[in-house]
């Protein structure tokens, strides 16, 4: 089969891309998107439905004609966003992933952002190479390349900012100069401010689920926090069993919001295994990121995952994180710390975490604790 990356015809993987070391590839078997989860309910990603909360929002306007709103109903409701905080919880606990069924982000929206990003991995790579990531940046176009990773990543990738300023205008204007800059900025932003809206209220939900205030961790989300997105691009791949799309991580920020298209690829470790996350273009995949695994005093869990690809079809994903102002500090608040769980790191903040210890790698947290028990982390 004849496969192009970067508009190159290929046949087979080039050596940059052929990942030697065989506890990075994936086997055959992981790589089966037709492996059915459906089989095995208990390894499947729990779907939750935010249906409930949507109904509370309903709820909450005012309602002239009937004043009466059943004590009855308001109950039933009451209850069920009690089972939704507490089936959250158990997910992050064990998982660190769930998806969001019924999750108020309008499917249009969505779509009209999918169709941007393909229209952005579209341009020619010399229109691409205008917003082209420098080595060490955060964002604009090119391979997800990781400190001390020899092998390419068979994927492209492009990342934006929207808060606390946004570089999305700026590089839509390069990158769309011949065209409508504004066609994409407009649904790249709108995209993003709906994802942190939802982002906002999982966090309150996630907060609740930890027996605290919804709000206790709103300083988090001050107007100086980040929200940033990365569209990921894998091609289809001639050899998927020896490359890799993203190599197994954590992600580091406090929650990151997934979209991906219909194509299976995502994948999480729970006990050892690569359990694959079911596409599901209707739902968002939540996870949870290394700094709220902090907040949570390790009570909900960020956890390895990677994205594998195949021969056949192209995939896209969108990944939006939602993290806090550079300057705050993140801790565990005392409620949770007790003298059966103490408290397990030591306070630090976003900036401290991003520029000492943040080299993302599956042994980023391993990293990230010889950094916290000040240790040198130039060595690795
Ligand atoms: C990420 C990520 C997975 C995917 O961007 O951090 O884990 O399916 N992406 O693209
Ligand atoms: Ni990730």
């Amino acid at each position: 089969m004849e496969i192009s990356h970067h508009g190159v015809s290929i046949q087979l993987l080039p050596a940059m891309f052929i990942e030697v070391d065989k506890s990075h590839r994936c086997t055959m078997s992981e790589l089966d998107s037709t492996w059915e989860v459906s089989e095995h309910p208990e390894l499947e990603v729990p779907v939750l439905d935010l249906a409930v909360l949507l109904e509370n929002s309903e709820l909450e306007k005012p309602r002239p004609e009937d004043n009466d709103q059943p004590a009855g109903d308001m109950i039933l409701q009451q209850r069920r966003r009690q089972e939704l905080v507490k089936a959250m919880a158990k997910a992050c606990q064990r998982w660190g992933f769930f998806q969001v069924l019924n999750h108020g982000v309008d499917q249009a929206l969505i779509q009209r952002c999918e169709a941007e990003a393909h229209r952005m991995f579209q341009l020619p790579l010399d229109v691409k190479e205008r917003v082209h990531r420098p080595p060490g940046a955060s964002f604009g176009y090119g391979a997800n390349t990781w400190v001390n990773q020899k092998v390419m990543h068979w994927a492209e990738s492009f990342h934006m900012q929207l808060h606390p300023t946004s570089n999305i205008h700026d590089m839509a204007a390069k990158l769309f100069a011949e065209s409508d800059p504004n066609q994409f900025s407009s649904a790249v932003e709108e995209y993003m401010a709906a994802v942190d809206g939802l982002a906002r209220r999982l966090l309150e939900l996630l907060t609740e689920g930890l027996g605290l205030e919804p709000g206790h961790f709103n300083q988090y989300l001050e107007k100086e926090r980040m929200i940033s997105m990365r569209f990921n691009f894998y091609p289809p791949c001639p050899e998927p069993s020896l490359a890799i799309g993203l190599r197994a991580h954590t992600d580091p920020h406090l929650l990151t919001i997934l979209h991906q298209d219909s194509v299976a690829g995502l994948q999480v470790q729970i006990d050892g295994k690569w359990i694959p996350v079911k596409p599901r273009p209707d739902c968002f995949v939540v996870n949870i990121g290394d700094l709220f695994q902090v907040l949570s005093n390790t009570m909900y869990k960020s956890v390895l995952h990677r994205a594998v690809v195949n021969s056949s079809s192209q995939r896209l994903s969108l990944a939006c994180f939602l993290n806090p102002p550079l300057n705050a500090t993140v801790a565990a608040p005392p409620e949770l710390i007790t003298p059966e769980w103490p408290q397990i790191y030591r306070p630090f903040t976003w900036l401290e975490y991003l520029k000492n210890a943040y080299f993302p790698t599956e042994r980023t947290w391993e990293n990230f604790i010889v950094y916290l028990e000040g240790k040198d982390p130039s060595h690795l």
